[in-house]
């Protein structure tokens, strides 16, 4: 029996150069499926997902509606072995029953890697010059998603937006607790304006100048001769030229206020 670390990329025989396609029920932009290769147990076959129903019901019965639910390592046979593309073949887990120092399948846990293999754009994202401390394993995937589905975070659609605040909330109380004057952007939710996973700009921004802002709030000409251009009500002609509307001693408070309602501090 091969030693089985807590991590996939522990694992001595895990890569080694198992040729694998996937089929997939659907196409993912950045998902490669040349690079996966599912976690190897020595001498363990694959089981179906069907096995893990009796002793694991909590993440089984939440599990179909996860995107993950639709993968499937080659050479598993023709039933159902999602469960098993991330944690292994698991023969001789059931066998055991759990038991054993091990048991005799893997947790990628803490390691990115067994999520970068098929999500080569996120792996990206977490190597820009800004990014959440998910590489350097000070944080994981899941402290955002659930890789089973109970929370998973989708890409798009309201009802989920404000859930995805949520799942910032828990660190960062500051931005998410509740303002007298709310700044509705937070509404569509944090990443109207920040990159989650990783940005090239500071504080994880999408846009590092004022056109953060201009995306909703549009300029207009001013009235009559005088020219200019207005934000909102205000003439902001001679203004943009302090800095960006954050950092030129303007929307300071750009999450919210309890005193100000344009967010100056
Ligand atoms: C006969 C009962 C049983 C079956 C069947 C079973 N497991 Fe488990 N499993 C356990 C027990 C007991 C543990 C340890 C306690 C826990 O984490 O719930 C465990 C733990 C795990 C862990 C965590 C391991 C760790 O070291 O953190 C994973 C992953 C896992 N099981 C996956 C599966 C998968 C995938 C299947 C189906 C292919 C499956 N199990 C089927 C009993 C079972
Ligand atoms: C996309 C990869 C992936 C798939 C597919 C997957 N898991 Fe997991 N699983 C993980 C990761 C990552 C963790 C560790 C999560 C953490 O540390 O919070 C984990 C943890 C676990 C654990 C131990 C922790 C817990 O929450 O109890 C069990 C048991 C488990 N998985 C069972 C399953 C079963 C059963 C299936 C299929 C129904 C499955 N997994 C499918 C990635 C996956
Ligand atoms: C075997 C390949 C594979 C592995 C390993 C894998 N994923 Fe995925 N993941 C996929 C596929 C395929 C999709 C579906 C993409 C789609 O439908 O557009 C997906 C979708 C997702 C989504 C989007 C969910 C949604 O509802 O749109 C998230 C988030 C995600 N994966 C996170 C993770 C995390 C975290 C891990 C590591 C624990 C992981 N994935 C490991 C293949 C994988
Ligand atoms: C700080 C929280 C956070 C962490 C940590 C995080 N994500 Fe995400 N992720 C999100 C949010 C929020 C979205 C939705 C982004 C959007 O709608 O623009 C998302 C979207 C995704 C998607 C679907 C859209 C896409 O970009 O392809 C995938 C896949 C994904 N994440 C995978 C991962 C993986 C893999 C990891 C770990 C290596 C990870 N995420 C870590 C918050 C996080
Ligand atoms: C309207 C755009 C916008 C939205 C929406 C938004 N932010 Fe920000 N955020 C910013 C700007 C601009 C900065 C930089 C100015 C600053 O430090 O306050 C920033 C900074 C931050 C910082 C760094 C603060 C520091 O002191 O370094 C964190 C953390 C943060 N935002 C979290 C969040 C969270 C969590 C959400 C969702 C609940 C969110 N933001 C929504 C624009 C936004
Ligand atoms: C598990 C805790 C955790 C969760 C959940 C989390 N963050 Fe963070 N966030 C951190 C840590 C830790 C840092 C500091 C990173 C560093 O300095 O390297 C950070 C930094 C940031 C920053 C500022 C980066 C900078 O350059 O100052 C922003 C913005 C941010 N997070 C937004 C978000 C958003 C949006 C979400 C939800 C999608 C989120 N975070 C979820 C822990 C978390
Ligand atoms: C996702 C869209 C969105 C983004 C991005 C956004 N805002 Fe807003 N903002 C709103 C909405 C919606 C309102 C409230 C409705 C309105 O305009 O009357 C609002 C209100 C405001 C107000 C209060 C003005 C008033 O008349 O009530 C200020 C000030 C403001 N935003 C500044 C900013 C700044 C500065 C940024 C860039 C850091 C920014 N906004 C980015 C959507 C956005």
């Amino acid at each position: 029996m091969a030693r089985l670390g807590k991590r996939g990329r522990g694992l001595p025989a895990a890569v080694a150069g198992l040729a694998v396609a996937l089929a997939l029920a659907a196409a993912c932009s950045s998902f490669d499926r040349s690079a996966f290769e599912p976690p190897r147990i020595e001498g363990a076959a694959f089981v179906g997902d069907q096995a893990c129903q009796d002793c694991h019901p909590r993440i089984t019965r939440a599990f179909p509606q996860s995107a993950h639910a639709r993968l499937h390592p080659p050479g598993a046979g023709g039933r159902d072995h999602a469960c098993e593309s991330c944690h292994g073949p698991a023969e001789a887990h059931v066998a055991s029953g759990g038991a054993g120092p091990d048991r005799h399948i893997v947790n990628p846990g803490r390691d990115p890697q067994a999520c970068y293999q098929c999500h080569l754009e996120v792996s990206a994202e977490f190597h820009l010059p800004r990014h959440h401390p998910v590489t350097e394993e000070k944080m994981t995937c899941a402290a955002c998603h659930d890789p089973h589905g109970l929370d998973i975070a989708k890409p798009a659609g309201g009802a989920m937006m404000a859930r995805r605040n949520e799942t910032c909330a828990g660190c960062h109380r500051e931005q998410t607790r509740p303002f007298v004057f709310e700044h509705a952007a937070m509404r569509e939710g944090c990443v109207s304006c920040h990159s989650p996973h990783g940005s090239i700009n500071a504080k994880l921004l999408t846009v590092r100048d004022s056109n953060l802002c201009l995306r909703c709030h549009a300029q207009v000409p001013g009235p009559g001769a005088a020219g200019g251009f207005y934000i909102g009500r205000v003439d902001h002609s001679g203004l943009l030229r302090y800095g960006t509307c954050w950092t030129a001693g303007c929307h300071a408070a750009i999450h919210g206020s309890n005193t100000q309602p344009y967010y100056f501090y």
